[in-house]
């Protein structure tokens, strides 16, 4: 049972309404004056204890359960609301999970520790005799002292112990160093300074915390050439990229953020005013590097070197499954893993290639339109694909079309417009001189072919067998849809947008708290369309941040009572439209059937009869039931076709 669950059942909400309500019983029902608007005429508000709900069906026209009854009758908020019934009905909330607290102390020990570092780095590099080559070395790359301070940089001196030293002078202490990554343990007992004679880059959060360093020698014969800080509680280079703290407001404002393979590349641009550029740290990208991006673009343009976008890469790529690895020039551009997030993740992915032997560092410095021009020819992926392949070979030899052929077509089978995948196909019908029909049936041959019938949309739909979403146990359905629709909902938040326009297609309101019957739910609903809105954090992190503590159990309960994960989103979106659907239905039909049972019990109450609306009521409730009816047999037909 969940707290909520619990506290409805200690507590009666006629006691609870009527400790401010003049209540009188009619029947299995009880009535009086609304609280909630002023009117000393009509009792139309009714308290309904079989199912712990209240309803106004006066002016109000709105219901619920205790829940939303205190945090009206008291102006509460969700969880004072929750600490107000636990306490009158005697449960025990679960105090605020102590590891998320502890965790939260975590980070900001080692974040604190990590601002100090930078700082000691800083002044290292900018007022000692022994930072000035580092410095020297930054402004013939191009970079002049604003940039350098904006992002940070800073110069780790040529010691085994200098940064241990200070900072523990200031208070820190070893074991925060440590785990924040700054030092290293001796084999034989004691630590090191992890970083010397290195430059200093500083690596934030979106939000601008220090996470970590990204470390690059002054010395040529020193490797690596870029030092990473380790994986830490704050650093995780599979979820940061170098660069959004700075890049995140343009990349929103201009609807488009480029990613560049290296961090001097991206401070480079952001001089020269280009500040929507990104980078990852030597790592591939990952899924979530692109959600991350999603919150202020779908539109990502990756600027790949001639060597990586290139033919040779893009073969590669497709053969070999790409391990992420500490090594920028070594990470291969896997156009198949790209293509799966760009559909699930409905973005736009579009790649550009640089001048030989160029880095966009150089691009840039060289001449600032350049980069322009570069960024403008970014062209889709699969585009970029047959492009690349047919620039590097003969293609009026026979076998090197179908080796093209062999290549592409598996990837336009990746793409799930049906529209964008004919483009495609004509154009690598053109571009390889031959017709669309030859092409049809290359599907399947070779290796590549196989392996990418295995993610093609189309496989998806067939091989996959329909989900059942509604299972209804007996004590409570209406909340076990409800649950069910939410635990679908926070695994992929973003399909309310697709559900919405489901709704809006099929003439029906959008969802909304009204939707759920119970408060807590509804409030869940609340936070994960927040979670869409704000740009602070993963959805899910939001989610699970914001939720009650009291109340987080359940949620995971809920979460986990349901595993989508292989089941693909237009699975998702049916089985959410049709479980709102027949909310809704429950819904007009539980508020017909009360309609019926208040005319009859107040038969005689003539004042009652004249002031509540019923027929207008029953009718709106019985036109629901139509359209909602006919909106499942419309979606039923729509998905048979
Ligand atoms: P590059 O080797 O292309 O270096 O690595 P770069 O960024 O062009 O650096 P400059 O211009 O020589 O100064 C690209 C990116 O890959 C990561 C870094 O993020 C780097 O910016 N990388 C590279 C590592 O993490 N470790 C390495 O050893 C090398
Ligand atoms: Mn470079």
């Amino acid at each position: 049972m969940t707290v909520t669950d619990e506290i409805k059942s200690r507590l009666n909400l006629e006691d609870i309404v009527a400790e401010t309500v003049k209540l009188r019983r009619s029947g299995k029902s009880l009535s009086g004056f609304c609280p909630f608007h002023p009117n000393t005429r009509t009792p139309a508000f009714v308290v309904f204890p079989d199912t712990g709900t209240w309803r106004c069906f006066g002016q109000c026209n709105e219901g619920g359960d205790i829940f939303k009854y205190i945090m009206k009758r008291e102006g509460m908020d969700f969880s004072q609301a929750l600490k107000h019934l636990a306490e009158r009905a005697g449960v025990q909330l679960t105090p605020p999970a102590p590891e998320l607290e502890r965790s939260r102390e975590v980070s900001d020990r080692l974040e604190n520790a990590l601002e100090e570092a930078s700082q000691f780095f800083r002044h290292q590099l900018i007022h000692t005799p022994a930072g000035k080559p580092a410095h020297d070395y930054l402004q013939q790359r191009g970079l002049q002292d604003p940039i350098m301070e904006a992002f940070g940089f800073g110069y780790a001196p040529d010691s085994w112990d200098a940064l241990q030293t200070s900072l523990l002078e200031k208070g820190q202490n070893l074991q925060n160093l440590l785990d924040c990554g700054l030092l290293t343990e001796r084999e034989s007992g004691g630590y090191y300074d992890r970083f010397r004679n290195r430059i200093m880059i500083p690596i934030r959060s979106a939000e601008g915390k220090m996470t970590g360093f990204g470390a690059r020698v002054l010395d040529p014969n020193d490797v690596p050439k870029f030092l990473n800080s380790p994986q830490t509680a704050l650093f995780d280079k599979g979820r940061l990229l170098f660069g959004l703290d700075k890049a995140r407001k343009s990349i929103r404002l201009l609807d488009q953020v480029v990613i560049v393979e290296g961090y001097l590349d991206v401070v480079a641009l952001h001089q020269a005013g280009f500040t929507n550029a990104v980078s990852p740290m030597g790592t591939a990208l990952t899924e979530d590097h692109l959600r991350l991006l999603k919150k202020y673009t779908r539109r990502i343009i990756l600027a790949l070197d001639a060597d990586a976008a290139g033919e040779k890469a893009t073969l590669r790529g497709l053969e070999v499954a790409r391990e992420a690895m500490d090594h920028g020039a070594e990470v291969g551009f896997d156009v198949h893993g790209l293509l799966r997030h760009e559909k699930r993740l409905q973005a736009d992915i579009r790649v550009t290639t640089l001048p030989e032997g160029m880095d966009p560092d150089e691009v840039v410095n060289r001449n600032p339109d350049e980069w322009k021009e570069i960024v403008s020819r970014a062209a889709p992926l699969v585009i970029h694909v047959m492009e690349s392949l047919a620039r590097s070979r003969d293609v009026n030899d026979p076998k090197m079309k179908s080796e093209i052929a062999a290549t592409v077509v598996p990837l336009i089978e990746e793409v799930p417009s049906t529209v964008e995948r004919d483009a495609y196909r004509q154009r690598l019908a053109r571009l390889l001189r031959v017709s669309e029909e030859a092409l049809g049936g290359i599907r399947s041959s070779g290796k590549m072919g196989r392996q990418s019938a295995r993610f093609s949309s189309r496989n998806q739909r067939t091989d996959q067998p329909p989900i059942h979403p509604v299972k209804i146990s007996a004590n409570d359905p209406v909340s076990d849809m409800e649950k069910h629709f939410l635990a679908l909902l926070v695994k992929m938040p973003e399909l309310i947008f697709r559900l919405d326009r489901n709704l809006r297609q099929s003439d029906l309101e959008k969802i909304s708290t009204e939707d759920f019957g119970r408060t807590e739910l509804s409030e869940i609903f609340t936070i994960i369309s927040t979670s869409l809105i704000q740009d602070e954090m993963e959805p899910l992190g939001y989610i699970q941040e914001q939720m009650d503590p009291a109340w987080k159990e359940d949620l995971t309960r809920i979460t986990n009572s349901y595993n989508p994960d292989k089941i693909n989103e237009d699975d998702m979106v049916n089985d959410l439209f049709h479980t709102i659907i027949r909310l809704r239905q429950k819904k007009s039909r539980e508020n017909l059937l009360q309609l019926r049972y208040l005319q009859e019990e107040h038969q005689d109450q003539e004042e009652f009869q004249l002031n509540i609306p019923f027929q207008d009521q029953v009718l709106m409730n019985s036109q629901m039931l139509n359209k909602l009816e006919r909106a499942l047999l419309l979606n039923s037909q729509k998905r048979q076709i």
